[in-house]
């Protein structure tokens, strides 16, 4: 018989979403890096808003990193904790000396278009395992990333 863990899934039905979900996390830390990066290095006439803007979206990252990483713990997993193994499991490219706004703001929007399809993928995994508590948790983030990267559209008037 296999091993159960605490809510009782099959930990071969997981183990996907548990890798998807790591994946995530190494995604979700470098973007909160870059993110710390760009609330520091920000120049212009646009500081003050954009100073404020970068704050709000590492502090927004914080709090589904944290999500993210206590729901592999749920499912059984451990997280991917050190920044090693966040640099080599994350899709999203750390970036340095960023100053000016536009660049920067493309970056975030491409990051966010990043993080969505991986979220996007990660609920058609979890539900191949009919882990609705996944899904549960990552569909509002969705929804949320989807929001603010229209706001970054219509900042760089695409
Ligand atoms: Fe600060």
């Amino acid at each position: 018989m296999s091993q159960k863990n605490d809510i009782d899934f099959n930990e071969e039905n997981v183990a996907k979403t548990i890798e998807g979900l790591n994946g995530l996390l190494a995604d979700l830390q470098m973007y909160y890096q870059n993110m710390r990066g760009f609330h520091w290095n920000i120049r212009g006439e646009q500081f003050f808003e954009l100073h404020t803007k970068f704050e709000e979206l590492y502090n927004a990252a914080a709090l589904k990193i944290d999500e993210v990483a206590e729901r592999i713990l749920t499912l059984g997993g451990t997280p991917l904790h050190t920044f090693s193994d966040y640099i080599s499991n994350s899709s999203i490219e750390p970036k340095k000396d960023y100053s000016d706004a536009a660049p920067i703001m493309e970056n975030i929007h491409a990051s966010h278009i990043l993080l969505l399809n991986k979220m996007r993928a990660l609920i058609s995994i979890a539900g191949e395992g009919d882990d609705e508590g996944t899904q549960d948790l990552i569909a509002p983030m969705i929804s949320e990333i989807e929001k603010t990267n229209w706001m970054f559209g219509a900042w760089l008037k695409r």
